[in-house]
């Protein structure tokens, strides 16, 4: 079974889990690479010309910190929306007058309350759209997103877990050799989720087609592979006409 909303909020009030642990990852996916994982995003999304931003779904990893200190330093307006359990994780000491914290689930009605003000150049959500597409609609998410962007604003739906794409990988000579040396890793993803509630090649061409019917352009993108997912995730940027 997926991770959900709920159970994240479990892991985010942990004493004991590390702060990859508390977003869902072994420390070892995570750790020291999250740098690398901002700098993917900045590129892709065009983050430094950005004058307001949203993450949703942003975690407490050291990903979300540099977010927080890339737009403090670039004077932008941050807004986090994740459950309060998750956002309580963020030290205070980095929040300032333009970083607004948003508990709640997206996009439930308070959360698209504390949002109504505001519309956004750059919108990220990285690593999340699998939790809606098992027990919210993708759809209905993403239009919420779009709704919130400013033309030519930028959605990026990242890391998203393709497991036809996985497959294919897993099929090759690189994704045999990459087996052998972490099958124990492979295998406990395996056994997390059923193929009903993973997202496949026909949940990605889809997305991709039906957001050109509103007013958006997209695209399919791979990530570096310095990623850890960059095998076997996939990026979509949506930007609004
Ligand atoms: C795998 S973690 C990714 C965190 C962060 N984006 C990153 O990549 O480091 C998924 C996060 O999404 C949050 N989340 C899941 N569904 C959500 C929703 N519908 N609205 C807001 N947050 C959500 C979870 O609480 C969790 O913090």
């Amino acid at each position: 079974m997926e991770f959900t909303f709920d159970s994240f909020k479990d892991r985010a009030n942990s004493k004991t889990l590390s702060k990859w642990e508390k977003i869902g990852f072994p420390d070892g996916y995570r750790k020291g690479v999250e740098f690398a994982i901002f700098e993917d995003i900045s590129f892709k999304t065009q983050l430094a010309t950005a004058g307001s931003v949203l993450d949703i779904g942003c975690g407490c990893s050291e990903l979300v910190e540099y977010i927080i200190s890339f737009s403090q330093n670039s004077k932008q307006q941050l807004y986090l929306v994740d459950s309060l359990e998750m956002l309580s994780n963020i030290d205070a000491k980095c929040l300032n007058g333009k970083i607004h914290l948003v508990p709640g689930k997206f996009p439930d009605k308070e959360v698209l309350m504390k949002l109504a003000e505001a519309s956004f150049d750059v919108i990220i959500v990285y690593s999340v759209i699998q939790y809606a597409f098992i027990s919210q609609s993708v759809f209905g998410f993403i239009h919420e997103c779009i709704k919130l962007l400013k033309p030519g604003g930028h959605l990026l739906i990242g890391d998203i877990p393709n497991y036809q794409a996985r497959e294919r990988f897993l099929d090759s000579e690189k994704g045999r050799e990459f087996l052998s040396k972490a099958p124990q890793v492979d295998n406990t993803i395996n056994l997390q989720h059923e193929n009903f509630e993973r997202i496949d090649d026909s949940v990605i061409i889809s997305l991709l087609f039906r957001f050109r019917n509103f007013g958006c352009e997209t695209y399919l993108l791979p990530q570096p592979e310095a990623l850890p997912f960059s095998n076997r995730r996939e990026d979509i940027l949506i930007i609004k006409r």
